[in-house]
């Protein structure tokens, strides 16, 4: 990103002016939930200004929401690559994923088995294991634990057994593993496997394209990509029809609206239009100068949050690089976990830092105001197979595209001083 663009970035976030102990805060922990910029702080504020009444109504501010919820709806439908009616709302990933399984298991008989990795956030795991209340077995893909990548022989081999689904993350939250989900959707099909995909991680960080991926299901949440607390699902529109979710007869049995129970967060969803829309408008002000034609930009909202994407993709692999570098080179004591150079990945940085826990370090840092998260970040099943639970799990570092290279230096320097580390631990204990 050129100077200009990033200095336009920074001036979108009104948390960045945040302090904490004299100095300036450094938000590393997007992964976690991103900051949101002030047009999102407007969308929301907007609808509950102007808007602000439940759906189905005849008076104005009713039919107001209503076509803002149908014009999110494109807009995620261009964020997806998909078309409007396979969009679908939800309180947030996690909610949504239980409703789909749920849903799912109504389809399924005790015996049949569906599939998942070591490599996912609870949320892509926690909704399958629970059918094995109702008799499904369930299988878990392994994780090579030197490379934090999935086990693609050991998928091979469980697939043998025909699983009716097969439910997997587009790029791991602990350590930014990007899987290559477009084979793992393929090698799925070819077994007659519904696909789901939990793509809340990697959503931020480049292209959705589910007509590519030929995905069934894909799941991502607003809050981890500049929007508020908001789960989105895409639902491959034949797929969703066969479905029988546990809903009210009040409510439309027919996509998108069957899987959505109750009232939707409505000012929840201005804010996610907004988000997307904040993604768009960065690639039609500054896709120019990444390749783009202005008459693309301009001729179709998909490719300007494409640029917007790749603009951002592009800033935060090279800062990713910089950050890797500099703690190698000059945090001898920090271990760093995840995959391997040239392997794709997203700029979620994962260490541990010689014999102290990962809550010990991210307080540290938290009190120079660099904000880090040390656990394991509902990534529990990858943080026991790498052995750190007894260590409190990982020091977790995100670049988001409001960060800065000022700041990973400040981060750098501040794991440099060991000392300052041990003299705070030690008064902390
Ligand atoms: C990879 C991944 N999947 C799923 C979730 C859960 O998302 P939600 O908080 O929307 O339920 C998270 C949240 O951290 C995540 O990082």
């Amino acid at each position: 990103m050129n100077e200009q663009l990033f200095e336009y970035v920074r001036k979108q976030f009104p948390a960045l002016k945040r302090e904490v102990n004299g100095f300036p805060v450094a938000y590393l922990d997007g992964p976690g939930g991103y900051q949101v910029p002030e047009s999102v702080i407007a969308a929301v504020k907007h609808y509950f200004v102007d808007m602000n009444a439940n759906v189905g109504s005849q008076f104005e501010t009713a039919q107001n929401t209503s076509a803002m919820i149908q014009d999110a709806r494109g807009i995620f439908a261009d964020f997806f690559n998909c078309c409007w009616d396979e969009v679908v709302f939800g309180a947030n990933m996690t909610t949504l994923n239980f409703a789909l399984a749920q849903a799912l298991v109504r389809q399924l008989k005790p015996g049949d088995s569906v599939l998942i990795t070591e490599l996912d956030h609870e949320a892509n795991r926690g909704p399958w294991l629970q059918l094995q209340d109702r008799g499904i077995e369930v299988a878990d893909v392994a994780m090579d634990i030197n490379t934090c990548t999935l086990d693609m022989e050991d998928l091979k081999v469980k697939l043998l057994k025909k699983p009716k689904a097969v439910a997997v993350n587009y790029a791991c939250n602990g350590v930014g593993t990007i899987s290559d989900v477009e084979k793992i959707i393929q090698m799925a099909h070819e077994v007659d496997a519904v696909t789901v995909v939990d793509a809340v991680h990697y959503a931020a960080h480049g292209p959705i394209d589910v007509r590519k991926l030929d995905v069934d299901f894909l799941l991502c949440s607003a809050y981890k990509f500049f929007g508020p607390h908001i789960g989105v699902m895409y639902a491959k529109k034949e797929m969703l029809s066969k479905l029988t979710p546990l809903n009210l007869r009040t409510q439309y049995q027919y996509p998108p609206f069957m899987l959505e129970t109750g009232t939707l967060n409505l000012e929840g969803i201005a804010g996610a239009f907004a988000a997307v829309e904040f993604i768009a408008d960065i690639g039609l002000k500054f896709g120019n100068e990444f390749d783009w034609q202005t008459e693309e930009l301009k001729a179709n909202r998909r490719n300007q949050i494409l640029a917007g994407l790749q603009i951002f993709e592009t800033y935060e692999m090279a800062l990713t690089a910089y950050l890797i570098e500099a703690i190698t080179t000059g945090v001898s004591k920090a271990t760093l976990y995840g995959p391997a150079a040239g392997h794709p990945r997203t700029s979620t940085v994962s260490l541990t830092y010689g014999g102290y826990t990962a809550d010990q370090v991210a307080k540290y840092l938290g009190d120079k105001g660099l904000f880090v998260w040390g656990g394991h970040f509902y990534a529990i099943r990858l943080v026991e197979k790498l052995g750190l639970m007894d260590r409190g799990g990982l020091v977790r570092i995100g670049i988001a595209p409001y960060n800065s290279r000022t700041e990973l230096d400040r981060l750098v320097e501040a794991l440099s001083d060991e000392d300052a580390l041990k003299r705070f631990a030690e008064a902390m204990s």
